[in-house]
């Protein structure tokens, strides 16, 4: 099994739940970029099931001599710029990796498979991890993002996903790769990074800091635990139809401010302060994000009548034992918060706050 960003959030998580529950070998290929971290997967390092290469998906000389050695009977494609802040800032770097790294890389994989044996080429897969973002955004009360929802993308990230998936299926409709396709609503869980909402909410609480909260914090995003995202990419690999696309989701959908608010009450619950204050007194509005999606919900009802999947956890229990991994993690988030982070807090959080 081959898995393109596995040092990444999602990724590492897919490469520990991969060598937990198959007897495959995971060749794991990723960049390393600031969100790549090899912390995150410390526990599978010299494992002999487990082989990771530093390689951008997109160097067209690496690529196709790491196929030929290893064979992999299917790929799972994670590698990306993911952050909508970060698109915002620099979009160039997500046009580099999520098109045209990708388009080099779906090129190297369709020539490895072309010179398959027929058995081995009618099993080969590769499925992409896409996003619920390009699909655009909804309004209060319309209907959840279906597989056939057009796609409109309003940040630089949605765009250059939605491009991406546009090659992904350009790939099978004219040379016959055998895809799948996954769109998924917003993760979190374990190892994410604390860019994203949840891990800086719950990392900035513990450190004394402002909980930035865009706009008027209405905003709704359909929250789905990294667990149930892995159980469901291996669903899909197994048992999802070539060309097709699955949506996934848990039907969670929280406005920003009920999550943060969820997110003092647990660290209130289970590391409270000293002087006896509420996280919550932290919580303060800053300028909104420019384009900022009002709501992603995704209808999941495909891959769970067609191929039986549905998620395991509830929002609220998911909540509560992410918070209390970061809890019991506080190095992790020492070590990833050095740098290179600090700088992007300073580039960001100072802007919004100066101008909010
Ligand atoms: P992440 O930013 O945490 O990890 C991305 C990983 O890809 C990093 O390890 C990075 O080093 C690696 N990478 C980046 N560019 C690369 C390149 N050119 N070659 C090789 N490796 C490269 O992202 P994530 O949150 O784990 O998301 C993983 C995938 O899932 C992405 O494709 C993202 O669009 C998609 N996705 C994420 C979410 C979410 O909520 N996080 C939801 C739906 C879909
Ligand atoms: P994020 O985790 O960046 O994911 P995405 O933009 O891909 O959905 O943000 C989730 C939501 O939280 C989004 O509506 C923006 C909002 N948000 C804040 O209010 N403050 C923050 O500091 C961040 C990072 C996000």
């Amino acid at each position: 099994m081959l898995i393109t960003g596995g040092a990444g959030f999602i990724g590492s998580n897919l490469v520990q739940y991969w060598i937990d529950g198959t007897n495959d070998t995971v060749i794991n290929v990723d960049k390393l970029t600031y969100a790549g971290n090899l912390q995150n997967i410390a526990k599978v390092i010299g494992n002999p099931r487990h082989v990771f290469l530093r390689t951008d998906i997109g160097d067209a000389y690496a690529i196709p001599q790491i196929l030929a050695k290893y064979k992999p009977r299917a790929i799972i494609n994670l590698a990306a710029e993911s952050h909508v802040d970060r698109s915002i800032h620099d979009p160039d770097t997500f046009i580099q990796t999520n098109v045209v790294a990708t388009l080099r890389f779906l090129k190297a994989v369709c020539a490895y498979w072309n010179e398959l044996a027929e058995d081995d080429k009618a099993g080969f897969r590769f499925l992409h991890v896409s996003t619920d973002e390009v699909y655009g955004s909804l309004d209060v009360g319309a209907a959840p993002f279906r597989e056939t929802t057009a796609y409109a993308p309003n940040s630089p990230y949605a765009a250059s996903k939605a491009a991406s998936d546009h090659l992904v299926r350009s790939f099978h409709r004219t040379f016959g790769l055998p895809i799948l396709t996954v769109n998924s609503s917003n993760n979190y869980g374990p190892y994410q990074f604390p860019e994203k909402l949840i891990p800086l909410v719950i990392h900035r609480a513990l450190t004394g800091e402002a909980l930035p909260v865009y706009g008027d914090g209405k905003n709704v995003r359909d929250w789905l635990h990294v667990s149930d995202h892995c159980a469901a990419i291996r669903t899909v690999l197994e048992k999802g139809q070539p060309g097709e696309v699955y949506n996934i989701g848990a039907s969670s959908e929280k406005t920003n401010l009920e999550v943060i608010e969820m997110i003092c009450s647990l660290l209130d619950e289970q590391q409270p302060q000293r002087n006896g204050k509420s996280y919550q007194e932290q919580i303060t509005f800053v300028k909104d994000r420019p384009g900022h999606d009002h709501r992603y919900a995704i209808d999941a009802r495909k891959i769970r009548r067609e191929l039986g999947w549905k998620p395991k956890l509830t929002f609220e229990s998911g909540l509560r034992s992410t918070v209390r991994w970061y809890l019991e993690n506080r190095e992790w988030t020492a070590n990833v918060t050095s740098g290179a982070y600090r700088e992007w807090i300073a580039l960001h959080y100072d802007k919004h706050a100066n101008s909010a």
